[in-house]
C-alpha cells in the first residue's frame, strides 16, 4: 500500500488524540496517515504479529511531520489488551479523543459452507472486539468529560445481503446495530457513534478474497489460467452490482472516516454512512 501523497490538508485535528484499532492494515494505515497530516496524535493498535509494520508505519509518519504516535500490539478480543490500548494512549500522549474501530477479518463461504469455528471466529473478532473497544474507550471519554467521537467499520454487507459472506454480513450488520445503541446511550455525554459501510476497496482484502472464493468454486487444484479466468469473471460480477462500476479506494473510505470525527458533523451520530459507489441505492 503506498503512502497518501502529502497534501495541503487542514488542521482538523491539532490537539486531539486518535486510537485506531487495525491500524497496520489497509484502510486503518491510510486513515492513520490522513489523521496524522491532520494534527492528530495518534494510538495505532494491531496484532503482536503486526509489529514491524506498525514500526514502518511510525517511521513513516513521524517523518511526515506527525506530532506524537505511538504502536500497542495486542488483541482486540483480549480485554486486558484492550485496556492497555486506553491507557496507554492517556498515560503517553495525555488522553483520547477518537476511537477508530476498526479491527477485523473476513472468512468467505456461504451459509452452508461456513464452519461453526470460522462463524464463531468472525464474530469474536468484528463483534466482540468491536464491543469491548467501544465499551472501554466510552468509559474513558465519560470519565474525561469532554466528550469525543467513535467511529466503527462496518460494511455495504451490514446493509445489503451478499449469499458468499454470510458469517461477515451477521458481524457488520451487528456492528450497524451497536452503532445505533450506543449513539443513543451515549448522546448525553456528547460522544457521537458512527459507521462507515464501504463496499469492496482496492486492497489485499479483496485479492485475497477473489482467491479464497475461486478456490471455493472450482478447487485449489485450478490451473492458474482456469483460476485468473474465475477470479475475473467474480470481479466482473463485483463491479457490475456498483453503480459506479468500480472498486473504492483506501483514501476514498479513509475520508469519510475523517469527516465523521470532524467537528463539520457535529450534529450526526447513530449513523451508518454507505462508501460504496451507490451499491445499496
Ligand atoms: N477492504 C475492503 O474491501 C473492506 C470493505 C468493507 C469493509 N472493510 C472493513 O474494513 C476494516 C479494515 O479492513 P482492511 O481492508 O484494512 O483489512 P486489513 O486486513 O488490511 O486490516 C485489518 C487489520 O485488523 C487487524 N486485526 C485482525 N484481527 C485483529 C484482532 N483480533 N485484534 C487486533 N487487530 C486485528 C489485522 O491484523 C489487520 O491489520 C475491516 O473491519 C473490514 O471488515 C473492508
Amino acid at each position: 500500500m503506498s503512502s497518501v501523497i502529502k497534501e495541503n490538508r487542514l488542521k482538523r485535528f491539532e490537539g486531539k488524540i486518535a486510537l485506531i484499532t487495525g491500524a497496520a492494515g489497509d484502510l486503518g494505515s491510510t486513515t492513520a496517515r490522513l489523521f496524522s497530516e491532520e494534527g492528530a496524535r495518534l494510538v495505532l493498535f494491531d496484532l503482536p504479529s503486526t509489529e514491524p509494520k506498525l514500526k514502518q508505519l511510525i517511521i513513516e509518519l513521524l517523518s511526515l511531520g506527525s506530532p506524537a504516535v505511538i504502536y500497542v500490539c495486542g488483541d482486540v478480543t483480549n480485554v486486558e489488551d484492550v485496556k492497555k490500548s486506553v491507557q496507554r494512549s492517556v498515560d503517553e500522549l495525555g488522553g483520547l479523543d477518537i476511537l477508530f474501530n476498526n479491527a477485523g477479518i473476513a472468512l468467505p463461504g456461504s451459509l452452508q459452507q461456513t464452519s461453526e469455528e470460522d462463524f464463531k471466529k468472525t464474530q469474536d473478532v468484528n463483534v466482540y472486539g468491536a464491543f469491548l473497544m467501544m465499551k472501554y474507550v466510552s468509559i474513558k471519554l465519560i470519565e474525561a468529560g469532554k466528550g469525543g467521537v467513535i467511529v466503527s467499520t462496518s460494511s455495504y454487507a451490514g446493509i445489503k445481503s451478499d449469499e458468499t459472506i454470510f458469517a461477515y454480513i451477521a458481524s457488520k450488520s451487528a456492528i450497524n446495530g451497536m452503532t445505533r445503541a450506543a449513539a443513543k446511550s451515549l448522546a448525553k455525554h456528547n460522544i457521537r457513534v458512527c459507521a462507515v459501510a464501504p463496499y469492496m476497496l482496492e486492497g489485499h482484502v479483496l485479492d485475497d478474497g477473489l482467491e479464497a472464493l475461486a478456490d471455493m468454486m472450482k478447487g485449489a487444484e485450478a490451473g492458474p489460467q482456469e483460476k485468473e479466468a474465475i477470479k475475473a469473471s467474480i470481479m466482473g460480477r463485483l463491479v457490475q452490482g456498483c453503480p459506479m462500476a468500480r472498486a473504492g479506494k483506501m483514501k476514498e473510505a479513509a475520508e469519510v472516516v475523517l469527516f465523521l470525527c470532524s467537528k463539520e458533523a457535529s450534529y450526526i451520530t447513530g449513523v451508518v454512512l454507505p462508501v460504496d459507489g451507490g451499491v445499496t441505492a
